[in-house]
């Protein structure tokens, strides 16, 4: 079970700073279940320094077990391409990275853009999570690489910043998933501590990917504690 924070273009460096001590401290490590994986994916310039102090926290309590993501890599290898950061800078610091978000796609990124990027991805032992809106999008991904990646069904109304963000209902995630004759799905869009209760044990998610819920430490920590708990 997936639970991906994805902070967008949001928080400075004191702001993180203030989120983690919040969210190391309220969060129960050692009642969470092993197959929680908690991944967050901060803006750039906050990773590397994220990174380094997971590092020093998980080496005093292997429970504390945190992923990063980015939210974007670059679909070139390397090179010439200002402002551009690559799965090769990348892939020290990150294990996922969010690929085709829909407000990336919004700004023109095409779906030779996020094979480009997936394929980097992949060949960096970086897990791309696919965003897809629609089953087009779902089928313009590489054959080769559909195995390797994780796709989120994120449907565009039901992102809280964008309309008037109504979360799918458990059924439209359900026929999303069959139409694409997958077995899981990660769901992204108005998830919060009150309604992920919903989308639990229903066999065909596999985790969420939390925008705005994920801002406040303590609200994404009781998504963790409500996702953990229906294990028990
Ligand atoms: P939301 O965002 O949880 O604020 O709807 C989800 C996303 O855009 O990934």
């Amino acid at each position: 079970m997936y639970i991906i924070a994805n902070f967008k273009q949001n928080k400075t460096f004191a702001e993180y700073e203030l989120w983690i001590n919040e969210f190391i401290q309220a969060t129960n490590w050692d009642a969470l279940n092993d197959d929680i994986q908690i991944i967050l994916a901060p803006s750039f310039p906050f990773i590397v320094t994220l990174a380094s102090a997971f590092k020093d926290l998980q080496a005093s309590s292997s429970k504390l077990r945190i992923y990063l993501a980015s939210q974007n890599v670059s679909k070139f290898e390397n090179g010439a391409h200002t402002g551009e950061v690559g799965a090769t800078q990348l892939k020290d610091f990150i294990d996922y990275a969010i690929i085709g978000h829909s407000e990336r796609r919004a700004d023109g990124e095409t779906m030779t853009d996020v094979n480009m990027k997936v394929g980097l991805c992949v060949s960096n032992d970086i897990t791309p999570v696919v965003c897809v809106s629609r089953e087009d999008e779902f089928n313009a991904i590489d054959d080769s690489e559909k195995s390797n990646v994780l796709i989120a069904y994120e449907p565009i109304d039901a992102i809280s910043t964008s309309g008037a963000g109504k979360p799918a209902s458990v059924s439209a995630v359900k026929e999303f998933v069959e139409t694409l004759g997958l077995n899981k799905i990660i769901y992204g869009g108005s998830i919060n501590s009150s309604n992920v209760r919903d989308y639990l044990n229903q066999g065909f998610v596999d985790g969420f990917l939390v925008g705005s819920a994920s801002l406040d430490p303590v609200e994404f920590t009781k998504i963790i504690g409500t996702i953990n708990q229906a294990y028990v």
